[in-house]
């Protein structure tokens, strides 16, 4: 007999009761520019550097989002990759890829600068009440390859 041979007639799987996280990979190209209208320029670009530039630049962003949940049973799995990919495609990829943060998406809050800070508070809080069966862990996001911000929840 096959050893992975698996049937309903299997209750209890090694795995089953064991935490797993899983994470899912997107990309997406933004335009973006921080700016604070009460200060002048020379402290707008001694704060945000290049990231003042009056006329928009862009990033070429990595989204993680990691689930957590314990193996179904049957399929082994802690979520459908497929379906989450789906999620983060509808809500999160179609709202921001190229788009300008600061004036094409209402994901962000109204008077809030479009950091990758606050990008991953609003990707999770935009995801979250889509995610079933499993837990949203963590919205991680590189804006370089050099920087990343993450946000669990907190
Ligand atoms: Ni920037």
């Amino acid at each position: 007999m096959n050893g992975n041979t698996f049937t309903e007639k299997v209750k209890e799987p090694y795995y089953y009761n064991n935490m797993v996280y899983i994470t899912r990979r997107e990309r997406f190209n933004a335009a973006h520019k921080l700016w604070v209208d009460d200060w002048d320029e020379e402290k707008n670009y001694a704060v945000f550097g290049k990231c003042a530039n009056p006329n928009w630049h862009g990033h070429n962003y990595h989204l993680y989002i990691t689930v957590k949940g314990k193996p179904d049973p049957m399929t082994g799995f802690v979520v459908d990759v497929k379906v989450l990919s789906k999620l983060i495609k509808k809500y999160i990829i179609e709202e921001l890829d190229h788009k300008n943060l600061n004036l094409d998406s209402n994901l962000i809050a109204p008077n809030t600068q479009p950091t990758t800070e606050n990008l991953v508070i609003a990707i999770w809080n935009r995801l979250a009440p889509h995610i079933e069966n499993c837990q949203l862990h963590c919205v991680k996001l590189y804006e370089t390859e050099n920087i990343y911000a993450e946000y669990f929840g907190e």
